[in-house]
């Protein structure tokens, strides 16, 4: 390419025209989508609990009772807030959440029109569709900017507030991979390779001001509500990291993905079939990292407050372990493991994800980055026994699909789907 300036020259002035066609697409949907007032709803409290008694008669059905641990003699807990942030496996727990949901008819808050919470806009109770106050939810779960006085007038007094990290070089990795093409900054980093570029002096693409700036820096901790700018010596950072440990009961790993949902379970009081799960939204190769020792020591300065966030609750996610037993945690991990690898062989044909191209059923493609396919998805497998086919197409079926599924009206989700199948992009 470099060898023909003039097909370089064209190829710049289509991205830059298609950009432009692109960015203005966005900024006019969320325009007309975010709500322009914020008139205020009367504010009723809300209820202790939003559990009602007659789960047990759906679940026993299915559940083989030997496998029950003895030590559960308590009931699941069924009022949650999940707090979803961006590019840390979160479509993968969100599936496990949905199929719990559904198996003990729970009333999910949901938004309204797209499959998030206008985020970037803090969370208010009227982006729940069909809220009104005085209303019982037990489990919200979409994306959001986490605004927590808005959380606690919308859900019951007992819900478990539970959210997931993943180390910060990892997701600002894949943020950039992902999200990059929608910050316009971006645009002007040279070289077929941007994240080397970028990071080799953020500073001087970096625009705080720029739309969509959020997705590179901090991500985690602006979706916390918090703001992503500050310098790491500023002493609300801290606080930031001790309202989120006050608030939240349980703060997952992704990288300990796993162990995170053996805690679930023990906190929560479920039980092991509710953590059966297929790894959803994978990218092609995701198993190994993309990024050079060079690259991450930089990716880490550059999201230094995620750093430390991440830090912090790697150290209390293993001082919870710590408690809960290592032995037992390995032996529980262990037996989700080999859970799971069943439910592979009796679900996905060929026993593992594939490209895009090789999915036969729209119902089961996955939403792609712009100008990418690199998402992986599955096929599901031609003659699923009686017993485990609805359990199956489930556990496969990508998130907007399954919210489609669940009753939510996603019209702005699906129409910014168009515009990007017109583009083929
Ligand atoms: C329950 O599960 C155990 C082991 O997982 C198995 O041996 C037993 O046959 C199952 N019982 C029923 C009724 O399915
Ligand atoms: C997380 O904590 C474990 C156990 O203390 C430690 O071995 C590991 O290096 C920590 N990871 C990070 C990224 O800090």
């Amino acid at each position: 390419m470099t060898g023909n300036p003039r097909r370089h020259w064209k190829s710049v002035c289509k991205g830059l025209v298609l950009g432009t066609i692109l960015t203005s697409c966005t900024i006019l949907l969320y325009c007309i989508s975010s709500p322009a007032i914020n008139f205020s709803i009367p504010e009723v409290p809300v209820p202790y609990s939003c559990a009602h008694r007659p789960s047990q008669p759906h679940t026993k059905a299915r559940t083989n009772t030997s496998q029950i641990s003895p030590s559960q003699n308590c009931s699941p807990k069924v009022d949650i807030m999940f707090m979803k942030t961006h590019k840390t496996a979160s479509s993968t727990f969100l599936n496990i959440l949905f199929r719990f949901g559904e198996k003990h008819h729970l009333k999910f808050a949901f938004p309204d029109s797209r499959n998030d919470f206008f985020y970037p806009s803090l969370f208010q109770r009227s982006h729940v569709k069909d809220y009104r106050p005085g209303m019982c939810f037990n489990i919200m779960c979409n994306h959001m900017r986490f605004n927590a006085p808005e959380v606690a007038k919308l859900l019951p007094t007992d819900t478990s507030y539970i959210t997931i990290l993943r180390d910060p070089a990892e997701l600002f990795e894949s943020s950039f991979h992902y999200f990059g093409r929608l910050v316009p900054f971006t645009w002007k980093i040279p070289g077929d390779d941007k994240l080397t570029e970028f990071l080799l002096d953020p500073q001087a693409y970096f625009d705080p001001e720029g739309f969509n700036f959020f997705y590179l820096k901090n991500l985690l901790f602006f979706d916390f509500g918090h703001d992503n700018m500050m310098k790491l010596d500023d002493p609300r950072v801290d606080d930031g990291i001790k309202i989120i440990s006050e608030r939240f009961q349980l703060v997952m790993l992704v990288e300990y993905f796993e162990e995170s949902l053996i805690l679930l379970k023990e906190a929560l009081c479920w039980e092991m079939d509710d953590l059966l799960f297929f790894k959803l939204n994978a990218r092609k190769g995701s198993t190994v990292s993309k990024l050079s020792s060079e690259q991450r020591a930089r990716a880490l300065e550059w999201n230094s407050i995620d750093w430390k966030l991440y830090q912090h609750f790697n150290q209390t996610f293993w001082k919870k372990v710590e408690v809960y037993g290592r032995q037992r945690m390995a032996e529980d991990v262990a037996e989700l493991l080999r859970r799971n690898e069943a439910m592979a062989s009796i679900c996905i044909e060929e026993g593992h994800a594939v490209e895009a191209g090789r999915i036969q059923e729209t119902a089961m493609q996955p939403w792609q980055p712009i100008g990418q396919k690199s998402i992986l998805g599955y096929n599901l497998k031609k003659n699923v026994d009686k017993a485990h086919q609805r359990l199956c197409r489930k556990m496969l079926m990508p998130e907007i699909q399954y919210l489609t599924e669940l009753g939510v009206n996603l019209w702005l989700t699906k129409l910014w789907s168009h515009v990007r199948e017109i583009f083929n992009w």
